[in-house]
């Protein structure tokens, strides 16, 4: 059974295991005014807003793909559709400027784009800050629409807060928290732990059950495969793995334990004031409606070849704290991916956190993604180079690769010609050989074997550039002399 608030009424509803929320507001309830486009969580037809009380007790609402979002992770939570938007005969400030801008032609896109906006609304009102194209982009990167043309769509985002503030009161409605999430002792298909010792009970109990976060890739399988779930744990209510937790490991390094069922946007603010490029890639990851439901714990433990994090903290030299019916065990990322999809976690183990080293003064992190479109594209290839440049040499090169072999891979010839050596034209001419014995790519859809090892030397040689750039006071002058190479 699910409890959650539909537009401010409770809401009781029975459903399988792989019941999407769309699939229950459409099929179930009969709320139709949520689309389906791709049914896999790239269009944005199916936008819908979920809420649950932040630490003020305040509402606090993200934007999520209704497709892809299991419908038992509606428990307790507050869900609002296009239909809950419109205050009597007034309309939402998102709805009126939509209307006012002419941003609807057939109206296919339109639910969603108007629930993107209603939760750009939200987040302006209880945080205002300027509306500057990067976050315009991110609210809206999500969405697609064929018809009407994203400048009117642009424009009303841009003048919602012209419109009267009508909302909905009970949008403000303080969490009642009768809706309490499944206990884990609660023998049900669908099992939602809320601490720690909760999950290893569960993980012993079932532990062929399979584990469930953001439920963005996870959930493909049940919208592309038809899958069916005979039991599934829900990590994302374990209150222990949705901590960040500062600390210092047994070799000295200090830095951070992410909690698994962290979400992209609230690690977000962490990343963009330690490590820049790391930050910059996340704005890429996804859509933003992927990034408020995503994990990198989901990241990881998916182990594609092709996810964007783990090539990052490889390069990073993480490590990984993973919980299982035998109790806890750690163990570097390096040895984590064994082969396509295969990964060191056994039967009934999860991952638990993931470790984040605080950059060091003298290190350096880059991280470049190739992909064929900037916003929601997954990447074909994926360069992550951490280094020190010490009196004039690199040392503690880590280069680790998406896209170039089954699993994330370090170019570990190409780290060996780097390391130790002046980064000049030389040394990165060994390391770009070097790195023709460290993968053998395939070809598909993203791009060819021959792109890929194209590419990947490319990076190294842009990596080569960055360096000189950052020693020299005329970057014209290294681009050139690179051209002339
Ligand atoms: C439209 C769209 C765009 C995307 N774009 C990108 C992109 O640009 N880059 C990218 O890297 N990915 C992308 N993804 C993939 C996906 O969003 C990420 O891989 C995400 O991090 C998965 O996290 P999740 O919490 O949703 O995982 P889930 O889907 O919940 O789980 C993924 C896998 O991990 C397992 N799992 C989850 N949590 C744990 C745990 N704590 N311990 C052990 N196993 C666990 C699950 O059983 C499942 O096998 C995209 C997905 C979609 C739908
Ligand atoms: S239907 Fe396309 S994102 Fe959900
Ligand atoms: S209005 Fe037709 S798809 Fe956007």
């Amino acid at each position: 059974m699910i409890d959650f608030m539909l537009n401010g009424q409770p809401c009781r509803s029975e459903a399988s295991p792989e019941t999407s929320v769309l699939e229950l507001l459409r099929e179930t309830l009969g709320v139709t005014g949520t689309k389906e486009g791709c049914a896999s969580g790239d269009c944005g037809a199916c936008t819908v807003a979920i809420g649950e009380p932040g630490p003020d007790g305040e509402m606090r609402y993200h934007s999520a793909n209704a497709c892809i979002t299991p419908a038992h992770q509606l428990n307790g939570r507050y869900l609002v559709t296009v239909e809950g938007l419109a205050h009597g005969d007034a309309l939402h400030p998102a709805q009126a400027a939509m209307v006012a801008c002419h941003g609807s032609q057939c109206g296919f896109c339109t639910p969603g784009i108007v629930m993107s906006l209603f939760t750009l609304h939200e987040q302006q009102r209880q945080a205002p800050a300027p509306l500057t194209p990067q976050r315009l982009e991110a609210a809206l990167g999500g969405n697609l629409c064929r018809c009407t043309g994203y400048r009117p769509i642009r424009d009303a985002a841009l003048s919602m807060n012209q419109h009267p503030e009508n909302r909905p009161l009970w949008l403000d409605a303080a969490a009642e928290t009768k809706n309490e999430a499944k206990a884990a002792d609660n023998d049900t298909a669908f099992l939602q732990p809320t601490t720690l010792a909760a999950l290893t009970d569960c993980l012993k109990r079932h532990p062929k059950a399979r584990l469930v976060a953001g439920a963005t890739d996870l959930w493909l399988e049940s919208t592309q495969r038809l899958a069916r779930f005979e039991r599934v744990i829900d990590v994302t209510r374990v209150a222990e793995l949705n901590a960040i937790d500062e600390a210092t490991l047994e070799d000295g390094r200090s830095g951070w334990w992410i909690g698994a069922a962290v979400t992209y946007s609230r690690l977000e603010p962490l990343l963009e004031e330690h490590y820049d490029a790391f930050a910059h890639l996340l704005h890429r990851l996804g859509s933003q409606q992927v990034r408020n439901r995503g994990t990198l714990g989901g990241n990881v433990a998916n182990a594609s070849p092709i996810g964007d994090t783990p090539p990052v903290l490889l390069a990073l030299g993480s490590r990984l704290r993973l919980v299982g019916p035998e109790g806890e065990r750690e163990l570097p990322l390096d040895d984590f991916f064994l082969d396509y999809k295969r990964t060191a976690l056994r039967e009934g183990e999860a991952i638990r956190a993931i470790f984040l080293p605080r950059p060091e003064a003298d290190q350096t992190l880059k991280v470049w993604k190739l992909s064929k479109r900037r916003e929601d594209d997954i990447s074909a290839v994926l360069g992550a180079f951490a280094y020190r440049l010490k009196n004039g040499v690199m040392r503690d090169v880590r280069l680790a690769y998406g896209g170039m072999a089954a699993i994330p891979k370090r170019a570990a010839n190409a780290e060996a010609a780097l390391e130790g050596k002046a980064p000049d034209l030389a040394t990165f001419q060994a390391a770009r050989e070097a790195l023709s014995n460290d993968f053998q790519p395939m070809s598909d859809v993203r791009g060819s074997a021959h792109y890929r090892r194209l590419s990947a030397a490319n990076l190294l040689e842009r990596l080569r550039l960055v360096i000189a750039q950052a020693d020299t006071d005329s970057p014209r002058e290294v681009m050139l002399h690179a051209y002339a190479h």
